[in-house]
């Protein structure tokens, strides 16, 4: 039997949101350290850990069928991969930034400087559109020294809590391009393998909505039980059942995080008491 080959970076800003959604889908693999390769015990599926840079032109190949990477790393490599899902998590942009002594007037300010980048495609289509001239110096990692070695006059690279920045005695300047993670997919897989990646996407389903949705138990009066049914619409229509109490009921429910804080200040007013609110694993329509 095939089974789904999915790459995730193996450390990283991406590496401990990507395995945990995989565990949250029900899977479990053999994990342990420095481990390139890992399988999964229930579900046909292997965990291929590469460096962020690499997944793209592994799933493109098809070496990998799908992969969790950052839209910054996908755009940046010019792969040709499907985005098949945005996956909500690992948001980030891509700045440039300059040392925080720095006068800076606007993007004219670049004109003529080196900037050092591991984007030197999106950088470079952003100063052409805004008709900046600087000369891109390409290094693949630790960009945020580069200023203060004097390797360039800025960088552009991506900032995610602004920590870096700060600890390099850097500043944001411009915003480039902003990213999150995407699932993306090998063009052209197997039927086999593609029925496997739907039960895998219905399961990524039913994960991002339990996690925007909050079960909800609450008592209410039975005078107003009509107004607390009104604010509760729950999947289809909530659960009323009769308290030991006479003339109390006990009403269940799905609510949404959006609007969470607003809808239970609502039903306090309306007459809510003992209200409880739990976390949902799963919630399949
Ligand atoms: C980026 C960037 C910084 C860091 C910024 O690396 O290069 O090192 O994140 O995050 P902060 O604003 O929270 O300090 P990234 O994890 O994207 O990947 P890389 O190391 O593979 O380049
Ligand atoms: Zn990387």
């Amino acid at each position: 039997m095939e089974k789904l080959r999915l790459a995730v970076q193996k450390s990283g800003r991406l590496s401990e949101k990507s395995l945990d959604l995989v565990k949250e889908c029900g899977i479990s693999y053999a994990s342990g350290t420095g481990k390139l390769l890992a399988s999964c015990y229930n579900f046909p599926m292997e965990i291929l850990f590469l460096r962020d840079d690499d997944i793209p032109g592994y799933v493109e190949d098809g070496v990998a069928d799908i992969g969790f990477v950052g839209e910054n790393v996908l755009i940046e490599s010019g792969r040709k991969v499907k985005t098949i899902e945005r996956m909500g998590f690992g948001r980030c942009r891509l700045s440039i930034a300059i040392p925080r002594s720095q006068e800076y007037n606007g993007i004219e300010d670049l004109q003529n400087k080196s900037i050092a980048t591991s984007y030197p495609h999106i950088l470079g289509k952003f100063l052409k559109e805004k008709g900046v001239k600087a000369d891109i110096h390409e290094i693949s990692g630790s960009v945020e020294i580069a200023p203060g070695i004097g390797l360039a006059d800025a960088i552009c690279d991506i900032v995610s809590t602004g920590s870096t920045l700060l600890s390099n005695g850097l500043k944001e300047v411009e915003s480039v391009f902003t990213s999150e993670a995407v699932l993306i997919g090998h063009k052209g897989i197997s039927a086999e393998k593609q029925h496997l990646l739907e039960k895998l996407l219905f399961r990524l389903a039913s994960v991002k909505r339990a996690k925007n949705n909050k079960y909800i138990m609450l008592n209410a009066p039975n005078k107003s039980l009509q107004k607390i049914i009104a604010l509760l619409p729950g999947i289809n229509s909530p659960t009323v059942q009769s308290l030991a109490t006479e003339g109390w009921s006990s009403v269940h429910s799905v609510i949404n995080e959006d609007d969470f804080w607003e809808k239970i200040e609502a039903l306090k007013k309306a007459g809510a008491e003992g209200i409880l609110v739990m976390p949902i694993d799963n919630l399949i329509l």
